[in-house]
């Protein structure tokens, strides 16, 4: 381990860095809204370079999770699978997202559920 030089900050071998993954999601200088349910933000047409590189939940690197491919696939069958049970899935009108972030790695609370299954 040596000294590193990150954006002028020196970083003394044996420190432990931790990327603020929840500070990203929310920062309205690359999200505008980001407490809104806007779905369309995220098609190729309207996601900017700089969101893409926002979005790291799998983190990014050579030691990118290597369950990533895997696990955005199981995903998408477990949301097929909960939305097959039900007739009709919408946004609660209004539903404006009220996060309590409760630490860097961990899930938000949430004050409203913003989908509402029929
Ligand atoms: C929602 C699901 C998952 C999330 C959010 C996730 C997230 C992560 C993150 C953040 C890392 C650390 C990457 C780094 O240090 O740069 C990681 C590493 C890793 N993940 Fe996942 N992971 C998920 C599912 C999976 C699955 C399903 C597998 C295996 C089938 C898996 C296998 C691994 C392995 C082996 C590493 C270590 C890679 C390395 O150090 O080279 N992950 N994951």
């Amino acid at each position: 381990m040596k000294e590193t030089i990150v954006n002028n900050i020196k970083i003394p071998p044996g420190i432990t860095l931790m990327t603020d993954l929840i500070s990203m999601g929310y920062d309205p200088k690359i999200w505008g809204d980001p407490l809104n349910v806007r779905p369309e933000r995220w098609f190729k047409e309207n996601i900017t370079k700089e969101q893409r590189n926002s979005w790291m939940p799998f983190l990014t690197g050579p030691r990118i999770c290597i369950g990533m491919n895997f696990s955005l696939f199981e995903q998408k069958v477990f949301v097929v699978n909960l939305l097959k049970r039900f007739k009709e899935m919408k946004l609660v009108p209004n539903g404006e997202i009220k996060p309590k972030p409760v630490g860097s790695i961990n899930t938000p609370q949430y004050e409203k559920f913003i989908i509402q299954f029929e």
